[in-house]
């Protein structure tokens, strides 16, 4: 282990992720949507989650704005604090992946090495990277709360993408929007995460 405690077993338990899918009919795994602020993450966080709501799949959305009130209220946007907030949103979304659950996780978490280590907590295939590719410009001028506004006067410092990196997945499963002209509804976008799951038989 290289956590801080010790003494720690693990407790067997006969109800297991299998028979807690066969309960709900489908697989436990994560939606991680990562991309720019204003990229449209959580927009399209919602409109999956009320796709597979529809055809009677559960799911659970952790978006970083709301983890940052409760569960990651201690961290800040400096880079090891950003590493951490990916590192829990990783942990917790395990969990619910493990708990038979869709796991939807909208963050910005912009640097690689943070997501790749949440895929790999992952069983093979379970993480499933969406990018948001979605240009500044465009991001900036949408700005639906103000603050690349407040990054550019530099009253917020170390924004990401305006003076603090983001770092585009190099070989993630989904790019979105697909068309070039960035402009595809949420609700086509949520179908093309859908269409992805149906090819990977991840809805039964
Ligand atoms: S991260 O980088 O993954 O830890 O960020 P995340 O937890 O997703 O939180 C991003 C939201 O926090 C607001 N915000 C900032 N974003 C980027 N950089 C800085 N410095 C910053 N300060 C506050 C912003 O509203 C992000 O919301 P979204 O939904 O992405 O627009």
């Amino acid at each position: 282990t290289n956590g801080k405690a010790t003494n720690i077993v693990w407790h067997k338990n006969s109800v297991g992720k299998h028979h807690r899918q066969e309960l709900l009919q489908q697989k436990g795994c994560v939606i991680w949507i990562t991309g720019l602020s204003g990229s449209g993450k959580s927009t399209l966080a919602c409109a999956l989650s009320q796709a597979l709501y529809s055809r009677g799949k559960l799911t659970y959305i952790l978006d970083g704005d709301n983890v940052r009130h409760g569960l990651n209220r201690d961290l800040t946007f400096k880079a090891e604090d950003r590493a951490e907030n990916i590192r829990r949103i990783g942990e917790v979304a395990k969990l619910f992946a493990d708990a038979g659950i869709i796991c939807i996780a909208s963050v910005i978490s912009p640097y690689r090495r943070d997501r790749d280590a949440c895929r790999a907590l992952l069983p093979e295939g379970d993480f499933i990277e969406v990018f948001m590719n979605v240009p500044l410009q465009i991001c900036e001028a949408r700005d639906p709360k103000g603050l690349y506004k407040l990054a550019r006067a530099g009253k917020i410092k170390g924004f990401t993408g305006i003076d603090d990196p983001y770092e585009p997945p190099l070989n993630c499963e989904l790019v979105l929007p697909q068309n070039e002209e960035n402009c595809a509804s949420p609700c086509e976008m949520a179908e093309s995460v859908i269409s992805y799951l149906e090819e990977k038989d991840y809805l039964q």
